[in-house]
């Protein structure tokens, strides 16, 4: 199956996706400096950067930066005054994002602040609240991740979360940590009352995975 998913997401990125040199250079570049292949897929990325346009979004979170390539999706859906933070533990991909972002023309909107997520959330807490929050990083932390992301939001905040399907993974008996800590945060998304959410799972060029998704009423 996995062939005829990723020929469809051919099919579906031809039709719908118009070609950007910057966003094929910073796929181009990531695999040069050695990142594993861990970005969305380019129609996940559009997926992004339309729920930041369809929420209207101005100011944005992203847990886990890569080389940038969801970041530079949603920073360009921002209006010129948006304003796109992104968290990266690791300096050398926070270095190479920075390189892809300042060639896309995107780094007076975007800020990366390197270091683990859990030590650099709650330094956010100065400023003003998310309208969108995309959690994108260690699975393990990602019930951590949720509660900051509604602690860092506001009623009518989106929260998006990646990879929570794992190729089905995430029901198996014996989970391994990242299963784990999707199957922890989903199991928890009852008990917090400030959330409304889904997930939806997908196929494609990324395998078996899919997205959830959240709004929030404070
Ligand atoms: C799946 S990749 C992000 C992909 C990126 N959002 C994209 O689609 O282009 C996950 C990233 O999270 C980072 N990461 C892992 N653990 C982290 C942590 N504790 N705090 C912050 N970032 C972390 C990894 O170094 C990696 O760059």
């Amino acid at each position: 199956m996995q062939q005829q998913w990723q020929e469809v997401d051919e099919f579906l990125e031809h039709s719908l996706l118009v070609p950007d040199e910057n966003l094929a250079q910073t796929l181009a570049l990531n695999a040069k400096q050695g990142l594993p292949a861990h970005d969305v897929s380019p129609l996940q990325g559009q997926f992004l950067m339309l729920m930041v346009q369809i929420s209207d979004a101005r100011r944005i979170l992203e847990i886990g930066t890569l080389g940038g390539f969801s970041t530079q999706y949603m920073a360009r859906a921002l209006p010129t005054d948006g304003k796109l933070v992104t968290l990266e533990k690791e300096a050398t991909n926070a270095a190479i994002a920075h390189e892809n972002l300042q060639r896309a023309g995107l780094l007076d909107k975007t800020t990366i602040i390197v270091g683990a997520a859990a030590q650099t959330l709650p330094t956010l807490q100065t400023q003003p609240p998310f309208d969108l929050i995309f959690i994108d990083a260690d699975k393990q932390n990602s019930l951590l991740y949720l509660e900051w992301a509604i602690e860092l939001s506001h009623t009518g905040s989106v929260i998006i979360m990646d990879n929570v399907i794992r190729g089905g993974a995430i029901v198996e008996a014996q989970r391994d940590v990242s299963a784990n800590g999707i199957h922890q945060a989903l199991s928890a998304v009852k008990g917090f009352e400030t959330l409304t959410g889904t997930a939806l799972q997908t196929v494609g060029s990324k395998g078996w995975d899919g997205f959830a998704l959240f709004r929030v009423q404070k």
